[in-house]
């Protein structure tokens, strides 16, 4: 048999016959790396390894005569997940969740599993039956309809899987799947493509949602799950830093609902666990009254979420003074000093700065501002804010704060968790509905303002 080789991009997985040195689909360069294929022959044969030679044909069909997708979708018996997803599991769905090696994807799925009362195929081809075992004990959940499975070959797994009947399936991990029918080694950029192909004719087919575990190295890697965001319905993001308990789970695409959700968990003894109100774990108690840090009155998705922003500054004793965030934009801080020094006079030149986002989360919502341009001042000045006053707010280059969204939701979120007054924008303030939030709601237009209302 005639081996035959082609070239795939690393980076978006388009197939070239020869090498060539930039991407012609993604502008990358250097992407393009060898692998070895072996279709055609055994094409028509592979097609049929799984399906039910019975089946009808496909034809095409009157968009009237389909039926919609079905509306329920499948309760996954955790919150969180059930948000990041839009709602719960659609069916006949494909969902990778990527991350990097031991943030706890393993963990998340087979707890998944666990906590169903339904039948599921889990399928490690990176785990031993015993480890699993070992690592179900842990969770302490019990479902006596969860099914282990240890291969690779996606072929085999998807005939067991015909005879089970599986109502879910998850697949630990894509990089360790093959098909018998490509040569390349499991984990290249061909295998895993064509793996997750199969994965995806077979949920839509039987209707079966699929989890996909996929790799994703520091670099970004070969065959990472880049190319198969293309693929598959949802792309879910499992993150977090390795020293720290939070874990995060973002949508990066989603078919059947919003790309702005995320899932909070915190991983412990027995498991990750859901957190559903991160606000109370993420600003620490206002005991020993030291300055230098602000409360932001931030929004993640559709969700309210109460943060601490830290700042230390301290007269620099090098030469330059040095910069560092956490958590946190540096080029944004840099500009937010330099507003600062031109339009309230304040001496950040002089001072090394340093900023952090409590719990080692990552933040975009550039509604922060207002409270690490109030951490900074409150360390430079070194004047306490108090935990009951938090911000939201936006900084402009010349000092004036803007209008944030969802500003109604912010304001009843920080109501609710028993903060006494919030600092919010002046502009189009008059929008806000009149009536009683449980907070007092403060209006400020620029930052000098700032400096008369709390650092007075
Ligand atoms: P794992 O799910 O194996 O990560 P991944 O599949 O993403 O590579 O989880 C890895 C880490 O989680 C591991 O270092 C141990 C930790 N862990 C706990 O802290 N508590 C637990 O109950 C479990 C099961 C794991
Ligand atoms: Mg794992």
């Amino acid at each position: 048999m005639k081996v035959k080789s082609s070239f795939f991009c690393s980076n978006c997985g388009t197939e070239s016959p020869k090498w060539i040195g930039k991407c012609s689909s993604c502008g990358e360069w250097n992407t393009y790396v060898e692998e070895i294929i072996d279709k055609g022959t055994q094409q028509s044969e592979k097609d049929k390894a799984w399906k039910d030679p019975k089946k009808e044909k496909l034809v095409p069909k009157r968009l009237d005569d389909v039926s919609a997708l079905n509306a329920s979708r499948i309760d996954t018996h955790d919150n969180e997940l059930n948000r990041v997803l839009g709602g719960g599991l659609v069916y006949g769905s494909i969902i990778l969740v990527g991350g990097q090696p031991g943030i706890g994807k393993s963990t998340l799925l087979l707890q998944l599993a666990l906590k169903q009362n339904k039948k599921i195929l889990y399928v490690s081809g990176e785990e031993s039956e015993e480890q699993i075992k070992m690592r179900a004990e842990r969770i302490g959940h019990k479902n006596s309809n969860c099914y282990i499975y240890t291969d690779v070959n996606v072929s085999q797994i998807l005939k067991e899987s015909n005879k089970l009947g599986p109502d879910i399936i998850i697949i630990d991990s894509v990089q360790t799947l093959m098909s018998p029918y490509i040569d390349s080694t499991p984990g290249s950029i061909s295998q895993v493509r064509e793996c997750t192909g199969e994965l995806q004719r077979y949920a839509k087919e039987t209707n079966i949602p699929i989890f996909i575990i996929g790799h994703i190295t520091k670099e970004g890697g070969i065959a990472g799950p880049k190319l198969l965001e293309h693929i598959v319905d949802v792309v879910l993001q499992f993150e977090g830093d390795q020293h720290y308990a939070y874990r995060i789970l973002r949508t990066l695409k989603n078919r059947f609902g919003s790309t702005d959700e995320i899932g909070i968990y915190a991983m412990d003894m027995h498991g990750l666990r859901e957190i559903s109100n991160p606000s109370e774990l993420l600003i620490s108690p206002d005991d020993d009254h030291l300055s230098g840090s602000a409360v932001a009155a931030s929004v993640e998705g559709l969700r309210p979420l109460l943060l601490e922003t830290q700042a230390l500054v301290s007269p620099a004793i090098y030469g330059t003074p040095q910069r560092s965030a956490t958590g946190f934009d540096l080029r944004r801080l840099s500009m937010l000093l330099a507003v600062l020094e031109k339009r309230c006079g304040l001496p950040f030149g002089q001072n090394d700065v340093f900023l952090n986002i409590a719990g080692g989360i990552k933040v975009t919502d550039p509604s922060i501002d207002l409270a690490v341009v109030s951490a900074l001042i409150s360390s430079l000045q070194d004047i306490h804010i108090s935990k009951k006053i938090c911000f939201a707010g936006e900084v402009g280059l010349s000092g004036e704060i803007r209008l944030v969204s969802r500003v109604e939701q912010r304001i009843q979120e920080a109501g609710r968790l028993g903060f006494e007054t919030i600092y919010i924008s002046k502009y189009k303030a008059d929008l806000l509905p009149k009536k009683n939030f449980g907070v007092e709601v403060r209006m400020l237009s620029r930052v000098d303002d700032l400096l008369r209302e709390i650092f007075a």
